[in-house]
């Protein structure tokens, strides 16, 4: 076994800290906002059904990968790569990865923080009460309105660049993981408390069968690869978010056991929200595949309607912001990690200019929804494509590089010896998992979406 490495920032101080951490990171957005939406563009269950099979047989075994990388190797992911590959005697060019993974996380967080935006600025809509007897026509104008006005979109995203940008100048393991602990477990019960309104809306059957009965005929190549790479989105993978998170990871944690417990995490709030939300959808006559202001549509009715509706959402939209804000430090700390090692600068400065950066990134995003919402190529705003090319193309391309090298570049006894998974069977699937499955299925998706295997 060799030496192992510490990280110069230090460790988390349990494996409690850990999970509470990758959680924070992969619940966010991508589930309460970004899964009921891209649900409902790519017809339902059987959109369901694929982006759950990725979680399994692609999510599952890479997100083990990940954090196994990032502990072996305790740098940013740039460096964790060149280091694991000079280990296995393979080329520097792995540091690519790390490199992809770095720009990743600056183009997603850019409109990640204006979708989160969104979320602070339905705190105080909430508050005010203005969603008290809404219709959809009502509540459906209060949200474009708001789209449509530039200068209120960059104020809120403003706002949350500099929520995000304190905290990870403070260092990740500062106070927001401890924060978790008690604020996933609260938006779980919020989440239950709509899916608990949607059964008594009259079409919350119409919406469960929308969610989990399956529909092929609805779907095509390349809302595979929007399942796939959703996959990986919600999950935080393919870009060194968990590989740097899991640098932080002391050794006698089990790789295996935690992963499964976030996944696990996710996969449960994911589906909730869809739950909640595609009965009031239904039930209001509302478009299934309305797009990415799915939740902003059809939430605040039922926060309309039911009892005590003013204090539900309101909590409800500051638990979206918190879910949000512990997955935006997520995606710029390799950033900074690697401003911080490699450039020589301090935390602070590099959490200066990351910010600085993806903020003015930020505006293009703003302005896909109002001056330039007729500016597309290939039928796409700039927002539409940066989150294409950012979880559907970067993410997977990512996580088929982690996998091609954690199970063919990497030595068997490395990777044994850092997952140190006790059963000889549950390595044994791990590592055909990612030495075939993970890379073939990635491979095939890209495939089918481009139309190669008609
Ligand atoms: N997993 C986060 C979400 O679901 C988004 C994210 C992607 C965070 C990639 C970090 C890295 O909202």
């Amino acid at each position: 076994m060799s030496e192992p490495r510490k990280s110069i920032h230090g460790q988390w101080s349990s494996r409690w800290a850990f999970i509470l951490a990758a959680t924070g990171s992969a619940v966010g957005l991508g589930n309460i906002w970004k899964f009921p939406y891209i649900t409902g563009e790519n017809g339902g269950g059987a959109f369901v059904l694929v982006y759950l099979v990725c979680i399994a047989i692609v999510g599952i075994p890479i997100m083990m990968a990940e954090i196994m990388l990032g502990r072996r190797g305790r740098q940013n992911p740039i460096n964790t790569m060149g280091a694991l590959a000079r280990e296995a005697g393979q080329s520097q060019l792995w540091r690519l990865l790390g490199w992809s993974g770095v720009i990743a996380g600056f183009l997603i967080l850019s409109y990640y923080s204006v979708i989160a935006g969104w979320a602070l600025a339905y705190v105080f809509r909430a508050a005010s009460g203005v969603f008290i007897g809404g219709t959809a026509e009502g509540v459906g104008k209060l949200f474009s309105d708001l789209t449509g006005d530039p200068e209120r979109l960059l104020a809120w995203h403003t706002i949350f660049m500099i929520m995000t940008m304190i905290v990870v100048a403070r260092g990740v393991r500062g106070g927001l993981e401890k924060a978790v602990r008690f604020l996933m477990p609260a938006l779980f019960v919020l989440l239950l408390i709509l899916v608990g309104y949607a059964m008594t809306t009259d079409a919350f059957a119409q919406g469960m069968n929308f969610l989990f009965k399956p529909d092929f005929s609805k779907i095509s190549g390349n809302s595979i690869l929007i399942a796939m790479g959703h996959a990986f989105f919600t999950l935080s993978l393919g870009m060194g978010a968990i590989m740097i998170y899991g640098s932080y990871v002391p050794r006698d944690t089990s790789i295996a056991k935690t992963t499964f417990l976030i996944a696990g995490a996710d996969t449960l709030v994911a589906l909730l929200a869809g739950m909640a939300i595609f009965p009031i959808v239904f039930a209001n006559g509302l478009e299934p595949g309305a797009g990415p202001g799915l939740i902003f549509k059809t939430l605040p009715l039922a926060f309309g309607y039911m009892k005590g509706g003013i204090v539900i959402g309101v909590l409800f939209f500051i638990l979206l912001v918190f879910a949000a804000w512990s997955s935006s430090i997520s995606l710029i700390e390799p950033a900074v990690t690697w401003l911080v090692e490699n450039h020589g600068m301090t935390r602070m400065r590099a959490c200066a200019w990351s910010g600085i950066v993806t903020w003015l990134m930020g505006l293009g995003t703003i302005f896909s929804f109002n001056y330039w919402s007729e500016v597309k190529l290939w039928g796409k705003t700039f927002f539409d494509l940066l989150d294409y090319l950012t979880a559907n193309i970067m993410l997977p391309l990512g996580g088929l590089f982690i996998a091609l090298f954690s199970a063919w570049a990497m030595s068997r006894v490395a990777s044994a010896d850092e997952l140190n998974i006790r059963n000889e069977w549950g390595y044994a699937l791990w590592r055909f998992l990612v030495r075939f499955v993970t890379p073939l299925a990635v491979i095939i998706v890209f495939l089918n979406a481009i139309g190669v295997m008609k």
